[in-house]
């Protein structure tokens, strides 16, 4: 037996429409909001991420799926999707197009990490980003966006946590102060962590090892050393959702785990569904666009994981409307029933009724019994006796009533029965 691999799950049958109901309030809020979807690889060069997300990142030391193609250049099943937009936004000239871009993408995403509950290394994002605008007004409208899809889903009682990591004027400052407040610790912390005292001790607040955060808690936070700008661009979106009256938590320690981050960080947990509680997150990054070669364009985005949501929507137990079931089920009595039921399928089907009919050669009454398990609403009787006089059995599932049609009008009056 060949199982799936770690960290990766099957998504079947009934699961499936959960999936495709989040996805479709996702696809309608990019609609109102006018964002437009991109398509991008699933692999991409290594040096991007390693650019993009930044070499000293859990994420870039730790987590990539990293392989050599058969040509030899080093390849990354993405990690995340964000350095794939800016990507694809300066491949494809986005910037001669209308500005600010607005881009929202889905897909599965790839990270190795230890497995746990919420955490996968094939897990799915939703994620929208604008490129081209410095506005604190589309911090606020992203978040905005990111609240009202929690909403609609019915999810309540989330925390939205925001920070400003600053730019690499107050980032020059903060490294200093991180890089004094960590060397007389220097002994405990991970090994990653003594690397990145020197190169970015900012990532050392992002370290997932117990002494680290530990010795975290008190270091000097991102809010201490913001320059005029960063300060003025914060509060600016604090007042955008105020005015939209979006409650905020402010939160000096949290820097998010990427490196492409500028001023605006925000992230929302759903504390309930435990350890991996984060549902969303985003940012800005004003020089992501110029690191991976283009020229200096701001830009602001989130992305969240649809299995965390589901998580979240279980144990709030908020219902997920189900597939709809099954319009008609024929069941055949004889050879002649089975091959008349073969062609009527396709006219009803033709016609956007769902049909089905059996196909194991079973007796019409475990053929009944099998229509009843499908939830369909009518079975239609095709053989025997009925066919000889020119007329079908029809059972309406939904009351009980048994009625005769003729087979001439049948397709006709099965889309009257069914109110199509
Ligand atoms: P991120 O915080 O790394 O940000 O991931 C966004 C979301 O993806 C998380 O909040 C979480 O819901 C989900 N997620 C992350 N890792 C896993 C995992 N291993 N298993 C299940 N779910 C996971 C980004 O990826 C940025 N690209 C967001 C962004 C867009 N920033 C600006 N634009």
């Amino acid at each position: 037996m060949i199982t799936k691999p770690r960290g990766t799950a099957d998504i079947i049958l009934g699961d499936v429409f959960k999936w495709r109901h989040i996805e479709g309030i996702f696809r309608q809020l990019c609609q109102e909001y006018n964002y437009h979807e991109v398509r991008t690889p699933i692999f991409e060069y290594t040096e991007l991420f390693e650019r993009g997300v930044g070499d000293t990142t859990d994420i870039v030391e730790k987590e990539m799926y990293t392989f050599l193609d058969r040509g030899g250049r080093s390849i990354t099943l993405r990690p995340e999707g964000t350095a794939s937009v800016v990507r694809a936004y300066l491949d494809n000239k986005l910037s001669s197009g209308l500005q600010p871009v607005k881009l929202w993408y889905y897909g599965p995403m790839f990270r190795y990490d230890r497995p746990q509950a919420g955490r996968f290394r094939q897990f799915h994002q939703l994620g929208a980003e604008v490129i081209g605008s410095e506005d604190p007004a589309t911090d606020a409208e992203l978040i905005a966006m990111l609240m009202s899809f929690y909403a609609r889903l019915g999810l309540s009682n989330l925390r939205l946590d925001i920070n400003s990591v600053g730019c690499p004027i107050c980032r020059a400052e903060l490294k200093i102060k991180l890089q004094d407040f960590f060397r007389p610790h220097m002994d405990r912390l991970c090994h990653h962590c003594q690397g990145r005292i020197d190169r970015n001790p900012l990532r050392i607040l992002d370290c997932k090892v117990e002494a680290c955060k530990t010795i975290g808690k008190d270091a000097p936070t991102t809010l201490d050393c913001l320059c005029r700008d960063c300060e003025d661009h914060f509060i600016k979106v604090k007042d955008h959702l105020n005015q939209i009256n979006i409650p905020y938590n402010i939160n000096g320690r949290m820097v998010r785990g990427l490196d492409y981050y500028t001023k605006t960080a925000f992230e929302i947990a759903a504390p309930e569904i435990g350890a991996q509680s984060a549902i969303g997150g985003g940012g800005r990054y004003d020089g992501l666009v110029e690191s991976i070669g283009g020229n200096s364009t701001p830009g602001v985005g989130y992305a969240l994981g649809v299995e965390r949501i589901l998580l979240a929507m279980e144990n709030q137990k908020i219902a997920i409307p189900e597939e709809p079931a099954l319009d008609v089920f024929i069941a055949s009595a004889d050879e002649q029933g089975s091959s008349m039921a073969f062609s009527l399928l396709e006219t009803i089907r033709n016609k956007g009724i769902s049909g089905d009919k059996d196909y194991l050669g079973r007796s019409l009454k475990s053929q009944m019994k099998h229509a009843g398990k499908t939830g369909c609403s009518l079975v239609v009787i095709l053989g025997g006796q009925e066919l000889s006089r020119g007329v079908a059995a029809v059972k309406d599932m939904r009351d009980g009533r048994q009625i005769e049609l003729s087979v001439d009008k049948i397709s006709e009056e099965i889309i009257k029965i069914l109110g199509k």
